[in-house]
């Protein structure tokens, strides 16, 4: 694999190979030195046009574990022209010769241009209401842990579809892995193409208790040019995930930021069921997997070797 565009370049048999590695990975997080040589001079640029707290501090710390270096560039971006502005930045920053390019940006399949200005591998940190392929890998990695397998599981997705890139990216990895998806939300936040995702479509919560899994998203504002709901408390009455609604064996996904008392309850964030911290948990070790699967897998070292000295 060369790069990481998006979960619809993966079949069953790749995400399975990195939830593996991942695995495999866990118990460097639990030495006292949290070092593999495996990307030993290798260098990753982080480049974040758009904010992030989960996702650009797992990737790092993913890079630094396996030993590369880390090079972080969080560009504002709001007022310049942006294919060209893009184009710049990367043919500048390439010119430190970075081995891959981790990129989160505003720009649906910004990431995918990116392979005719550098040689470095690129790795989809989130772009637009595109797609968001590593949560997607690390939601699967949490749930296989979880449940053992996906096959049969029935996963509800509940809240803003239509702008999520994390929904647009999870579908796919949930159904690619046996899962049974449906998707649940005001008609005004669901995508018309809804159905030809192969999944299920609800506008009430309901039924809610046929789940097995229960990932809610946040109201994605910054990608909304008008209002969607009348109000917050107006779509937390109906589609709030709360002790209420969520029934005791029912497991509960978000990829945060939460906002509480909005999509989740609070208590139900604290809960015992809530896979929350487990899903930022496996955040490194899935990027840890994917960083290796892009700079090293085809040379085919073995990445749980001695920590070295740093
Ligand atoms: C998500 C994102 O940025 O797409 N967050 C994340 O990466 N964990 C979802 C969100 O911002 O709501």
């Amino acid at each position: 694999m060369n790069h990481l565009l998006s979960i619809e370049d993966l079949d069953r048999a790749a995400i399975e190979r990195i939830c593996d590695r991942a695995a495999a990975f866990e118990e460097i997080g639990e030495r006292d030195i949290k070092k593999v040589p495996a990307l030993r001079g290798r260098t990753v640029l982080n480049l974040f046009y758009e904010a992030s707290t989960r996702t650009r501090s797992s990737f790092e710390l993913a890079a630094k574990r396996l030993s590369a270096d880390v090079v972080n560039f969080v560009a504002s971006g709001s007022s310049v022209d942006k294919g060209e502005s893009l184009k710049d930045t990367v043919l500048t920053l390439s010119a430190h010769r970075p081995d891959a390019i981790v990129i989160r940006c505003p720009w649906a399949g910004g990431p995918a241009l990116l392979p005719q200005w550098t040689d470095a591998a690129i790795v989809n940190a989130g772009d637009g209401k595109h797609e968001h392929p590593t949560q997607a890998l690390l939601d699967v990695y949490t749930l296989r842990r979880r449940l053992g397998s996906l096959d049969g599981a029935k996963v509800w997705i509940i809240g803003d579809i239509l702008h999520s890139r994390v929904a647009r990216s999870g579908i796919q990895a949930f159904r690619k892995m046996g899962a049974e998806v449906t998707l649940a939300g005001p008609p005004t936040l669901l995508p018309r193409e809804a159905e030809s995702l192969g999944v299920e479509v609800r506008t009430t919560l309901d039924d809610l208790r046929e789940a097995d899994v229960v990932y809610a998203l946040r109201m994605q504002h910054e990608r909304m040019e008008q209002a969607f709901v009348p109000s917050l408390r107006e779509y937390a009455a109906v589609y709030q995930v709360n002790a209420r609604r969520l029934g005791p064996r029912q497991l509960l996904m978000h990829p945060g930021p939460v906002n509480r008392g909005v999509e989740l309850s609070g208590d139900v964030v604290d809960s015992p069921q809530s896979l929350i911290l487990e899903q930022v948990a496996a955040g490194v070790v899935v990027r840890m997997a994917v960083l290796y699967e892009v700079l090293a897998a085809s040379r085919s070292e073995d990445p749980i070797t001695e920590p070295q000295p740093a």
